[in-house]
């Protein structure tokens, strides 16, 4: 018996959801087949409430019992999913149908309450205003696609069967272990390895962030006041295009941008914007970090890690 399931938790978020949730002392059990994003030295593993499985949640044929299901496991990246989204198909919507369909099998008092972490991506964009959670999902590409396609089989499997969710949807997250082909440490490892950073079209694309323990915390808080049933935006709201975002690291770094404007991204979102309102008056949770400060952390991360060209 665990407190909880991490599926993906050998990811970026779900690592560091993981760390958070050892030190409030609950036990968990981490599911993840390991791609190529995925982290196998994080610190935790010998701790006495770590378990961890190497399996795609896809062919998991048993579940063991938790409270809480909390499913980061999903190919994350865009571009990917733009040249073959079959797998994505596959981890991110076949993958939720198989977690649920083993939940459904359980007596429903044996059922964990399945925590699904989406995307603000599956609004599409907007020039103006911001998503409300009330929203109608339209998603540009096929990653945000697979992501509302997840959300779906959540809401009609409460509707049907009666398991309970919680679905968020954040805003691009910052911090220590996502994988270097996302803006940010991508951008720091092209400046570490005197590479150029490629921009999609002319990078005034908008994005906001957050800092991915200031997500942890807001799903942790959802589950422990037990919001079930519900879908929740979280973002802290703070804008960048991504050419900001770039050059903020440049400058953090002392390095003259080295940059290389590229074709723009088959259908492109012009900017992403949700509104927490909903979050903010149902929890006490509101975001502790900012990109500016936080980005010489990520930066010597990405120092200590880094794999030189050579
Ligand atoms: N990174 C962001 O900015 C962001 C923002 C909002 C939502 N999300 C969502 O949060 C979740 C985690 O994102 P991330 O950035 O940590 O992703 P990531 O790509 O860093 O990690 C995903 C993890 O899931 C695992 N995984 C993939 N397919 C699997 C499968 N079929 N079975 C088992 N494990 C599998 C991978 O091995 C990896 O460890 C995703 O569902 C993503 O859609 C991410």
């Amino acid at each position: 018996m665990y407190n909880f399931i991490v599926t993906g938790g050998c990811g970026f978020i779900g690592s560091h959801f993981i760390e958070l949730i050892l030190s409030r002392g609950y036990s968990v059990l981490n599911i993840d087949k390991m791609t190529y994003v995925s982290w196998d030295n994080i610190g935790y593993e010998n701790h006495k409430n770590y378990d961890f499985w190497k399996q795609d949640i896809c062919n998991i044929s048993n579940l063991p019992k938790s409270d809480y299901l909390v499913n980061f496991a999903a190919e994350s990246f865009v571009d990917n999913s733009i040249g073959n989204s079959e797998i994505f198909f596959r981890s991110n919507v076949q993958g939720v149908h198989n977690l649920l369909e083993h939940i459904r099998m359980k007596a429903k008092f044996d059922r964990p309450v399945f925590v699904q972490i989406s995307t603000d991506e599956v609004y599409g964009d907007t020039a103006d205003g911001k998503f409300t959670e009330k929203d109608i999902l339209r998603p540009s590409n096929p990653y945000s696609a697979t992501k509302a396609a997840a959300e779906k089989f959540l809401i009609a499997y409460n509707r049907t069967y009666g398991i309970d969710y919680i679905t968020t949807r954040c805003s691009n997250n910052y911090g220590t272990r996502q994988y270097p082909e996302k803006l940010i440490p991508k951008t720091i490892e092209s400046a570490l390895n005197n590479r150029k950073m490629t921009i999609h079209g002319d990078g005034t694309y908008i994005r906001s962030w957050i800092h991915v323990k200031d997500h942890c915390e807001a799903i942790l808080k959802l589950i422990e006041n037990k919001h079930y049933n519900n879908v929740y935006n979280i973002c802290s709201c703070k804008e960048y295009s991504n050419l900001e975002v770039v050059n903020m690291i440049y400058k953090a770094m002392d390095i003259e941008p080295n940059l290389d404007f590229v074709e723009n991204r088959w259908g492109q979102d012009l900017r992403y914007a949700i509104s927490t309102n909903k979050i903010l008056n149902t929890i006490s949770w509101k975001p502790q970090y900012t990109l500016k400060e936080n980005l010489h952390e990520i930066i010597n991360f990405y120092k200590e890690n880094n794999e030189t060209d050579s």
